[in-house]
């Protein structure tokens, strides 16, 4: 195995001595002043991602999904290089809230939105809720009876579109939990249902199909279905979702934003009239833009069998290798051009053998203990996802830019750990 693939560090990484240095920051500096586990974004390149979607897809058309990293620094950084934000829950709205984001850049989905966060989005003045089932239907109705005003909807579609991607985070088939079926009816039931309705104003459709999604004709399959609806329905907006994969490890290369966009043209060159069309991209905005950093705690080496190195974090920080089987490579932030030689298997601290973040990974046969290893593509669906199993706490979030790293998220206390506790 060589060196770590430059692809999938983060746009300003350099190597000074063997020493990686990310926004001119090195990381074996900001791991000495704040520890590990921690997460190092490269600021530079969260912004340029931005960027690269406005730049593709239009101001205003770019709906930042927030559930692939939110804290009050990106709700800030997304909002102020001109994305609106996705979110998901009542949890997600206020923090966009709560960071000065204005309601009126804010887009509330969920599959089971409570009246409480409809009533909370409602009242703030979302942009738009996207409309998920029958039951939300009438429970807007109900809360435009209690003398709220009737928000702009669009209505999530379920295309009936199969991708290529782990089933966990496949959404567009006929058998999902999210959305109106098309090909049952449903949908259009609820396109008319409403249109006649007084307490929102329709504008238009959307649909999401999936996850970590590479597979360019997915997308493209999926909007040729959704511009079709959209001309038939007279739909003044169309949002076609995000998903657009990345890669996590050597040998995987995925679309670019820009590429991405390419693909959903051809498709919106058939809508009648001007419909304005949206993309809701998470992971491809923040994923390559962050390595989360470990120190090694044990190695223990197994004659015939292997090597296991143990870290200060795990399945507490990084979920997916669990939860999707998900592959990420390691390396030595202090010997990045090593060649990676010695095959070792990464696990994590906690108590349990599934608590693997890397089954196959190789490192420089210089590693022992102390040092420090580091996962890169680790920025969307990490810290997102973080929890407190075995009471671990949560690891800090730093943002490196232009040789000054600042923290954004501290790390979690012992107190944090007991704070919700009454006794
Ligand atoms: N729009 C909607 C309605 C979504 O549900 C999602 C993601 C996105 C946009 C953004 O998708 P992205 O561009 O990030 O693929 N925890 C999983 C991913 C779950 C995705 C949930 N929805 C993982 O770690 O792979």
């Amino acid at each position: 195995m060589t060196a770590i693939p430059r692809h999938l560090l983060p746009l300003t990484a350099t190597v000074d001595n063997g020493q990686l240095l990310i926004g001119g920051c090195r990381v074996s500096d900001i791991a000495r002043e704040h520890g590990t586990p921690v997460f190092i974004y490269d600021e530079e390149h969260l912004r340029a991602r931005c960027h690269e979607a406005i730049k593709a897809f239009g101001q205003d058309r770019v709906i930042y999904a927030a559930k692939a990293f939110l804290c009050t620094a990106m709700a800030k950084l997304a909002h102020d290089e001109g994305l609106l934000l996705d979110v998901a829950t009542g949890g997600e709205l206020f923090v966009a809230l709560n960071a000065g984001v204005p309601a009126n850049r804010c887009v509330l989905h969920g599959n089971n939105k409570s009246l409480n966060e409809l009533r909370t989005a409602m009242k703030a003045g979302v942009r738009h809720i996207v409309v998920d089932s029958f039951d939300e239907l009438e429970r807007i109705e109900r809360l435009h009876a209690e003398g709220l005003p009737a928000p702009r909807v669009q209505l999530r579609i379920t295309p009936g579109v199969t991708v290529h991607t782990h089933e966990y985070i496949s959404t567009g088939q006929d058998d999902s939990k999210f959305g109106f079926n098309l090909g049952n009816g449903s949908a259009h039931k609820a396109i008319d249902r409403a249109k006649q309705s007084k307490a929102m104003q329709f504008v238009g459709v959307h649909c999401h199909i999936g996850s970590n999604v590479f597979a360019v004709e997915n997308f493209t399959h999926a909007a040729r279905i959704m511009v079709k609806l959209a001309n038939e329905v007279q739909a003044e907006e169309l949002t076609l979702g995000g998903g657009l994969g990345v890669a996590y490890v050597g040998g995987e290369h995925a679309p670019s934003i820009t590429e991405w966009s390419t693909h959903f043209k051809a498709a919106a060159a058939e809508l009648v009239g001007d419909t304005k069309v949206f993309v809701e991209p998470g992971r491809s905005i923040v994923a390559d833009a962050a390595i989360t950093v470990y120190e090694v705690g044990t190695i223990k080496h197994i004659d015939g069998v292997r090597t296991y190195i143990s870290v200060d974090g795990g399945m507490s920080d990084n979920p997916r290798p669990v939860l999707y089987g998900s592959g990420y490579e390691a390396f030595m932030p202090t010997n990045v051009e090593a060649a990676r030689t010695k095959p070792a298997r990464i696990v994590g601290k906690h108590c349990e053998s599934g608590d693997v973040l890397i089954h196959e990974a190789h490192l420089p046969e210089s590693l022992k203990v102390g040092d420090l290893i580091a996962t890169p593509v680790t920025g969307a669906y990490g810290h997102s996802m973080a929890s407190n199993y075995n009471k671990v706490p949560r690891p800090p979030v730093v943002f490196a830019r232009n040789g000054s790293a600042r923290l954004v998220v501290r790390r979690e206390t012992p107190e944090d750990l007991v704070r919700l506790d009454i006794l």
